[in-house]
């Protein structure tokens, strides 16, 4: 299973990348505001840091805009991919796209018929929001569980990619199903490493050497 990052913080990408257990970097225009920097400047600097998949998305409506404005995006790097939202118009930017060569990462999928339409319009990644569809009160990892079922019946060249993660839970979860890709916000990577017993026993070993040996 491949381990992205949620966000648009360098510093938190350095750190965890530092450890070798990033795959690649999403971000969205919330991540991105959220910075208070230069998109094109951040997206950059990621792409020094992680050497994989680095998801911007576009910020207009019709189809002409969206590939526009994903071709400057692509310009960044090689490993950019186009995010894209789950509307008509979005779809038609995803076929585009996919026929120039450019990767496409569909996004504000919240159903498996979204799903199915943007692998046959020729996305890279599809992207269902477990969390957003908690919030409402459906099991978001269910949504999971239908589309991996769709994708392994034939042979689209595309992942799951598992979004708006909100616990660990989410991404061991993912991971059952076999989903390829857990794109992880900072705080929820951070809790992944955490189990009391971990740290209850670390100090139990410290405890018991340094009463025969010494500090
Ligand atoms: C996915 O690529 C999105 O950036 C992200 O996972 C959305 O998460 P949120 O629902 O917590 O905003």
């Amino acid at each position: 299973m491949k381990f992205f990052l949620d966000t648009a913080n360098v510093e938190k990408i350095r750190e965890f990348a530092e450890m070798g257990i990033v795959d690649g970097v999403t971000t969205n225009p919330s991540l991105i505001a959220k910075e208070g920097r230069n998109f094109e400047e951040v997206i950059k600097e990621i792409t020094q840091i992680v050497d994989g998949p680095i998801s911007a998305e576009v910020t207009k409506d019709t189809a002409n805009e969206m590939v526009s404005e994903a071709e400057s995006l692509a310009s960044i790097h090689d490993n950019i991919v186009i995010k894209i939202p789950m509307t008509k118009e979005g779809i038609k930017a995803t076929n585009m796209l996919a026929k120039k060569g450019i990767k496409v990462n569909m996004t504000l999928v919240f159903s498996p018929a979204q799903a199915l339409l943007a692998a046959k319009a020729g996305a890279r990644y599809i992207s269902p929001f477990v969390g957003r569809l908690d919030d409402i009160s459906h099991i978001g990892t269910e949504l999971l569980i239908s589309i991996r079922e769709i994708l392994d019946n034939y042979d689209f060249e595309c992942e799951i990619i598992a979004a708006s993660i909100r616990n660990p839970l989410h991404v061991v979860e993912a991971a059952r199903i076999g989903v390829d890709i857990a794109t992880i916000p900072p705080a929820v990577m951070e809790q992944l490493f955490k189990h009391p017993l971990t740290d209850i026993g670390i100090e139990r070993f410290k405890k018991d050497w340094e009463s025969v040996f010494g500090k």
